[in-house]
């Protein structure tokens, strides 16, 4: 059980009014609030330890070092990496899925091979691949899903095929909160020789990761859906593979030696953390996990998944609404249309209420379209949210019908 009261008391963003109402915060999925503690961690960085990373003799260079290493340390045993050199600080899950398509897959496709990717995937999984696709002349494939939002993973082996030079796929889709069996999805891709990269940006928050039982080879995500800092985020990556990526940036760090005739490479992680990195935002995010790893992911997987079919339940009761993805497994995202409102109307309506949602097309247009929706209404719930903003949210949904009655 969570103690839901001591846990928003570490908020401070939860207790300020929005419109003159108290905030009811349910846009989790585009970011996630920040407890005190890691507010805390990033005011007394800069406060009192900061300075470059692995460049100084001085002190304060050396602790800025170690603690920014220990925070790969964190990452590392949260996701249960088997080393500290599979962990890549990025700016977040865009940057390591980007850094994925440019170094790992750009170089060994020829016109005619194949990136598989689903049909639930956000921007963030679907353009660095399309950039790939036009630089070397590679074929993106996407693998269906039904009705529900469920992916058509019985359809998987006809898509697999010699020519798959990578299957690119989400954890749990923002746009529709689909849980994808990464697990079977990664194992069938490697029967079929094909490494996988798992988008975490949904999951990570919200599920135990553990990237060596998953197998996957590569897994992305963004510090600030995790209760971290924005503009950090990970790369993990199998060291083999890593170790025989070329580097993704040029720069400062990630290099040995450099001359003007010849440049040699820094070894892992390093080799792919050009310039100097977000040191502070990387331990944020380390003090964000251990706050996280304190009240245990299970318990929060289990107390979200109760919200869910509440809130659930309860937008069923109201007239005119539509739920965009039903899936058999679902995470806390509850997507909706009505027939009385537009997407923005209903978001700033909403607001009006102090209720922040998202709404628009959740950065996954493919997605509305195959809903044929121009945008939907999304309400994504974290473990500090309650019954009684879920309750709340559907008043103001009510309130909605009314209004545009
Ligand atoms: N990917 C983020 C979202 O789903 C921005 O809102």
């Amino acid at each position: 059980m969570l103690d839901i009261a001591k846990i928003r008391a570490d908020f401070p963003i939860l207790h300020r009014e929005i419109h003159g109402q108290p905030l009811v915060y349910l846009d989790n999925a585009a970011t996630t609030q920040k407890p005190q503690c890691v507010i805390d961690a990033l005011t007394h960085y800069y406060q009192d330890e900061n300075a470059n990373i692995h460049r100084g003799v001085h002190y304060l260079s050396m602790e800025a070092t170690r603690l920014y290493e220990h925070a790969r340390e964190k990452v590392k045993n949260f996701i249960h990496a088997a080393s500290v050199e599979e962990i890549i600080f990025v700016r977040g899950t865009t940057e390591a899925i980007n850094l994925v398509a440019q170094s790992f897959v750009r170089s060994q496709v020829t016109k005619g091979d194949e990136i598989l990717i689903t049909a639930m995937e956000h921007h963030a999984n679907i353009v660095p691949w399309q950039f790939v696709c036009e630089q070397t002349g590679a074929v993106l494939k996407v693998l269906p899903i039904d009705q529900q939002g469920n992916l058509l993973v019985e359809q998987l082996a006809a898509y697999l095929t010699p020519r798959t030079k990578i299957c690119a796929i989400t954890h749990i889709a923002n746009a529709i909160g689909t849980v994808n069996p990464i697990k079977a999805i990664i194992a069938e891709c490697h029967a079929a020789g094909v490494p996988v990269l798992i988008d975490g940006a949904q999951a990570i928050a919200h599920t135990p990761v553990d990237v060596q039982a998953l197998d996957c080879d590569f897994y992305a995500f963004s510090g600030h859906k995790l209760l971290g800092p924005t503009g950090i985020g990970v790369l993990y990556g199998k060291k083999a593979l890593l170790a025989a990526m070329p580097p993704y940036q040029g720069g400062g760090d990630m290099i040995r030696t450099v001359s003007f005739e010849k440049t040699t490479f820094n070894v892992l992680p390093h080799k792919f953390e050009a310039g100097t990195p977000n040191i502070a935002g990387a331990i944020g995010l380390g003090v964000a996990i251990d706050y996280l790893q304190c009240i245990g992911l299970t318990a929060i997987n289990a107390y979200e998944q109760q919200l869910l079919r509440y809130a659930t339940a309860s937008i069923l009761e109201i007239p005119g609404v539509r739920l965009l993805g039903t899936a058999h497994e679902k995470a806390s995202i509850l997507a909706f249309v009505m027939q009385s409102a537009h997407p923005h109307d209903i978001g700033t309506i909403l607001d009006q209420h102090g209720i922040a949602i998202r709404a628009g097309h959740h950065c996954a247009m493919p997605l509305m379209a195959f809903f044929n929706v121009p945008a939907s209404a999304r309400i994504s719930v974290s473990f500090y949210n309650t019954f009684a903003e879920i309750d709340c949210a559907m008043e103001a949904l009510s309130e909605v019908n009314k209004i545009f009655a």
